[in-house]
């Protein structure tokens, strides 16, 4: 998993160093371990740093480094570790041809030996090297550059978006198989990048490549073929983003401004889908879907968490649902007849095992569903239907905004596909972005934070619909503030994790909608004896005032959309946590966003 970049500039303009730099920023929420970039003139100049963007751009001659044309990466290592060496572009012997890569290539030991047997040298551990040395071959062997290009693709097995630029030509020469990649159509430039962050702030309009498509971007326009070299015809999209999206307008972190955003992304998610005058919920993108016998969620990290949140609306409609980690999931061990629906929760569209589950459950022959904020990602490609959640680009790597907007899509997904909505609830969902900015606007959670900064480790519970918002809540808190926390149903506290829970160990406990129950109240109290802090997220005064540390507050709503206002509390825990403690929250150590390995 990795970010690639490339761009060639129109004739008149220059500046692509400037432009590959900058648009790399955009990407290093894909891996930020290491970065490098190479630019084409008349020879291929290319310049790598292990480590983050930072050290690149200050080894990087900016003012005396141009040309026809570049590409840059910013690396998440996967074949051998983040070094000078082996971040990217990876060159061929003569220097000819610089090549960037996001993707695993699973024959590249055979390939290697052979080209190292018929004398190629190299000078990394990755798989992405033997790309330029293929292309070196076809070179020698009298080809131009598509051609060796397309000849060197042509001999890899595995997953790629792929970038090259060749010494003495204008172009960026590109193709993707099951990674992703998209061309930006600019006024002075064509740019292409595995998102489009990369280059929002250049141009809005886009062509989003297929699998098995090249591409050529040069300074007079860009030409898409397919496999066999025949020119595809393609369609230029105008996104809806705006360049600001992208950049942190202001906040501390992106993580921050993601949070702050999460009311505008619900109105977004919800936007043209509901019926206040009937109270029905309609989902266009779902057409002949019908009431499924059976869901499976497949899905990972918070996207897993949104999915048990799922998994219980659609029980409570009487639909028998189950979550499952999508890198466990097996479609052939839990036969499904042709009237379930197996759905794929991915905000990237591109992780891997959530692919992999789609892709089973395909082949097993059931109806698939992705659920995705991102446009013309694989996963919105691989199931047959497709429901974007419009929370716009999360930069963060924990991720927030687009967890809010996937439970608000998957609680219209319920209510659509059951046909249980009503009045009630449309309204309800309606008042949830105006609930959330009053969550913002008068949150204690940094106090919070800064009373427990120094704790040992932190508990997370709730009961029902309050459960899965404990394990997001205790995700969050471990991802970016590297202290110990663990989520648990709160009946579960007993059964273990009661023996770790001390005066050092703050409690947070989800005590709204239904987890207001006694048996919530007795799990506090259990905690309270064995000395711990309780933090309580809750939409009560009275009962739970009296027996907690401190108070959290969310507004009412009806219970099945609590978790929804509880998380808003619990990202700003950890958010402030996390500051208090002088983390890296937007980039946390040893993660990255888009997880594109098994
Ligand atoms: C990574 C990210 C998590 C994310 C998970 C699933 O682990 O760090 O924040 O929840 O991938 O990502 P997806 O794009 O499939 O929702």
């Amino acid at each position: 998993m990795c970010g690639i970049i490339g761009y060639t500039p129109a004739e008149t303009n220059q500046g692509v160093i400037d432009v590959i730099l900058d648009g790399l920023s955009g990407l290093e929420y894909r891996g930020y371990d290491s970065a490098g970039v190479a630019i084409a003139d008349s020879s291929v100049s290319v310049f790598k740093r292990e480590g983050e963007l930072s050290e690149l751009e200050s080894a990087v001659p900016r003012d005396s480094l141009d040309g026809d044309a570049g590409i840059g990466h910013t690396r998440w290592s996967t074949h051998g570790p983040p070094t000078d060496a082996n971040a990217h572009p990876h060159t061929d012997c003569h220097g000819t041809v610089a090549v960037a890569h996001n993707g695993i290539i699973e024959n590249y030991r055979a390939l290697r030996a052979e080209l190292e047997a018929a004398g190629h040298e190299f000078d990394s551990a990755t798989d992405t090297e033997v790309i330029p040395h293929l292309i070196e071959i076809a070179l020698e062997q009298g080809a131009d550059a598509e051609t060796a290009f397309r000849r060197a693709i042509g001999q890899l097995e595995g997953s790629y978006a792929v970038v090259a630029v060749f010494s003495g030509l204008e172009g960026v020469y590109a193709a993707r198989h099951q990674s992703p990649l998209v061309v930006g159509v600019g006024e002075d430039g064509y740019h292409i990048a595995s998102d489009v962050p990369a280059f929002l702030e250049h141009t809005d309009r886009v062509i989003y490549l297929q699998d098995g498509q090249f591409a050529t971007i040069c300074p007079s326009g860009v030409e898409v073929t397919d496999e066999r070299g025949s020119i595809v015809e393609t369609s230029v999209e105008t996104i809806a983003w705006e360049p600001e999206d992208a950049g942190k307008s202001g906040y501390g972190h992106y993580m921050q401004k993601e949070i702050n955003e999460q009311p505008r992304a619900i109105r977004d998610c919800i936007r043209g889908r509901l019926s206040d005058l009937d109270g029905t919920v309609s989902i266009d993108e779902l057409g002949g879907v019908g009431r499924p016998s059976a869901v499976h969620f497949v899905a990972c990290g918070t996207s897993y968490h949104a999915s048990l949140y799922a998994a219980r609306l659609f029980r409570d409609r009487g639909v028998p649902a189950m979550a499952f980690h999508a890198s466990e999931y097996d479609a052939d061990a839990v036969p499904l007849d042709n009237e379930a629906l197996v759905v794929g929760v991915t905000q990237s569209g591109e992780t891997a095992d959530t692919l992999s589950a789609l892709r089973g459950a395909n082949r097993a022959g059931a109806e698939t569903l992705s659920v995705t904020n991102v446009v013309g990602s694989s996963a919105s490609r691989e199931a047959d239907h497709v429901m974007y959640i419009r929370a716009g680009p999360e930069i963060s790597v924990a991720a927030t905004k687009t967890f809010a907007s996937q439970q608000v899509a998957l609680a219209m997904l319920s209510d659509a596909l059951t046909d249980a909505s009503s009045r009630g609830s449309v309204e309800a969902l309606r008042a949830l972005p105006d609930q959330i900015q009053s969550i913002l606007d008068d949150s204690r959670a940094r106090e919070s934070a800064d009373t427990y900064a120094d704790a040992d480790a932190y508990f997370f519970i709730g009961r029902g619909y309050g459960a899965p918002v404990a394990l997001e809540g205790a995700l969050k808190m471990k991802e970016i503030t590297y202290k110990h926390a663990e989520g648990f149903p709160a009946g579960e506290l007993k059964h273990g994790p009661l023996a770790l829970v001390n005066e050092r160990t703050p409690v947070v406990a989800v005590v709204s909608g239904e987890s207001k129950s006694e048996k919530m109240l007795g799990n506090v109290k259990e905690v309270e004896a064995r000395g711990a802090p309780v933090i309580a997220v809750t939409d009560s005064a009275g009962e739970v005032q009296s027996d907690v540390d401190d108070i959290l507050r969310v507004p009412q709503t009806k219970p099945r959309f609590m978790p929804i206002l509880a998380n808003v509390q619990l990202q700003l825990l950890s958010y402030w946590t996390a500051h208090r403690l002088g983390r890296s929250i937007d980039k946390p150590r040893n993660l990255a966003k888009s997880v594109t390995v098994e």
